[in-house]
């Protein structure tokens, strides 16, 4: 039986993540605030899954508070990290900002060491974060693109370091997945559900893929968005 970790399993994408590995009978502990929420998914699958509350952005926490709850799943095999937070705002201001790099850099990063370092000492393990094509470019409200670049490079990064380890790391990049998070987004296309997000994302990690665009077709993404001038991406936006 697989034992999971899951930030961010409360809501959107990391919630069908932990309904479906559920389902296909692993172990999960999910984590996130929300109390409800956990406790709702722990109703529904009472043997197999157990929660962790907490806050990614409190740094002070966060390491004790992974350490719990990797002791509730008693090891780890995968640490998928899909805690985020985006843009509610088109204004642009400093507390939006700075709670998009708290949750998205800073808690991102520290929950990924925390993962690398217990993958290291027991010498093998998967870890994967959820990060997004909006990496490929800016937006006027900076922080949440710039934190998704971040979380992509960071992953690379790390698995630099951890691949000859024998240890795994996937980069997950999703075009639009009809999430909470993305409720009030206007003009939405090729979105897909979470569920088949979850689908999509859970057949790559089992063949220990390195980037997984959900739905495949937001590769596009990638080939055609770096090299667009500036004139034009002005234009888009
Ligand atoms: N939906 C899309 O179209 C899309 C596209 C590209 C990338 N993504 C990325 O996919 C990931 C999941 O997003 P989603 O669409 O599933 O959004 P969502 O439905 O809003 O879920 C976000 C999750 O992050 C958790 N979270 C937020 N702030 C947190 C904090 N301070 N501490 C702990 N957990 C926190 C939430 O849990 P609590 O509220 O319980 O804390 C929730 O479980 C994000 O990283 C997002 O950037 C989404």
């Amino acid at each position: 039986m697989k034992k999971i970790l899951i930030l961010g399993a409360s809501s959107g994408i990391g919630l069908a993540l932990t309904r479906a590995m559920l389902q296909s009978k692993c172990r999960v502990v999910g984590c996130g605030r929300n109390i409800q929420k956990l406790k709702q998914i722990k109703t529904e699958f009472p043997e197999n899954f157990d929660y962790q509350v907490l806050d990614i952005r409190q740094t002070d926490l966060l390491t004790e508070n992974l350490k719990n709850a990797v002791s509730k799943l008693n090891g780890m095999d995968i640490c998928i990290i899909s805690s985020g937070v985006s843009s509610d705002t088109s204004e642009l201001n400093w507390e939006t900002e700075h709670n998009i790099i708290q949750t998205n850099v800073t808690g991102f990063s520290q929950a990924a060491v925390f993962a690398a370092h217990y993958f290291i000492k027991q010498q093998f393990g998967h870890l994967a974060g959820i990060s997004s094509v909006a990496k490929y470019f800016g937006n006027p409200n900076p922080a949440y693109n710039a934190s998704k670049a971040f979380e992509a490079i960071y992953l690379d990064g790390l698995r630099l370091r951890l691949e000859r380890k024998g240890i795994y790391v996937s980069t997950i990049l999703p075009g639009f997945v009809k999430t909470p998070m993305i409720e009030r987004q206007k003009h939405m296309f090729w979105a897909a559900k979470p569920e088949r997000a979850a689908q999509l994302i859970l057949k790559a990690l089992e063949r220990k893929k390195r980037y997984i665009f959900v739905t495949r077709r937001w590769r596009l993404f990638s080939w055609i968005l770096p090299p667009l001038p500036f004139s034009l991406l002005r234009k888009i936006f």
